[in-house]
């Protein structure tokens, strides 16, 4: 049989995530039509209720909670983390909307393996305590006129690492946070699971801590 050179290899995803999980529903229906070729073989949260696991169990998807306080101490959780991420053989672990800092020895092992999606333009609005209705909040403080989602790769720092794809929206001047998160949100729902795709086709490059997309 010849091998068709251009067919793209099912990548193995591993989702993190805490609240509602509309970015993981938006990268696992892309999946589900076929246009990533992909496999989400795991989602691991801290908060045993969020809707996300909720919607991996109804979709037959495995779950595993890892959250701190269910351990000694940071060995133990670092632990816990790693090895789950380990047995899952993945090729990318997505955060969609998870809360916490992914630990240095996990971020080190998985050197660009590792994005995250942030619901304003960083590198302004990110940082620690930034995350959430938080983020939105802080921008329409400041006055900003644009936000919108960026993802990047996950380094040791918060929203530190290299930036792979930013949408633009408008700020409007009597815009809630809420107002804001939701128009953010549809953006984000568009943008992550166009750069889940091209990560899963070998189409993002990083040099220098710069990326450039391959065309499809
Ligand atoms: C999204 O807006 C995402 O950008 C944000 O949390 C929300 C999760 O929504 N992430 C962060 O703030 C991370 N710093 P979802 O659970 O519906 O995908």
């Amino acid at each position: 049989m010849t091998e068709n050179l251009t067919q793209k290899s099912t990548k193995r995803i591993v989702i993190f995530a805490s609240g509602g999980g509309s970015n993981f529903r938006a990268i696992h229906s892309k999946i589900e039509d076929s246009i990533i070729s992909a496999e989400i073989v795991l989602v691991v949260s801290n908060n045993p209720t969020c809707g996300a696991i909720e919607y991996a169990k109804n979709n037959g998807i495995s779950t595993i909670i890892i959250n701190s306080k269910g351990y000694p101490d940071k060995f133990g959780y670092l632990d816990a983390m790693r090895s789950s991420i380990r047995a899952s053989t993945a090729d990318l672990v997505v955060l969609a909307g998870f809360m916490k800092l992914i630990p240095k020895e996990i971020v080190k092992e998985y050197t660009n393996k590792i994005i995250n999606i942030h619901p304003a333009l960083l590198p302004a609005f990110g940082g620690k305590g930034l995350f959430g209705m938080n983020v939105h909040k802080a921008v329409i403080e400041s006055g900003a006129k644009y936000s919108g989602p960026t993802v990047h790769f996950v380094n040791e720092e918060y929203d530190k690492g290299s930036i792979i794809a930013q949408r633009i929206v408008s700020v409007f001047p009597d815009d809630s946070p809420e107002d804001l998160a939701k128009r953010v949100l549809i953006e984000e729902h568009k943008i992550y699971p166009e750069v889940v795709k091209a990560i899963c086709e070998n189409r993002i490059k990083i040099s220098k801590n710069k990326t450039s997309w391959i065309e499809e």
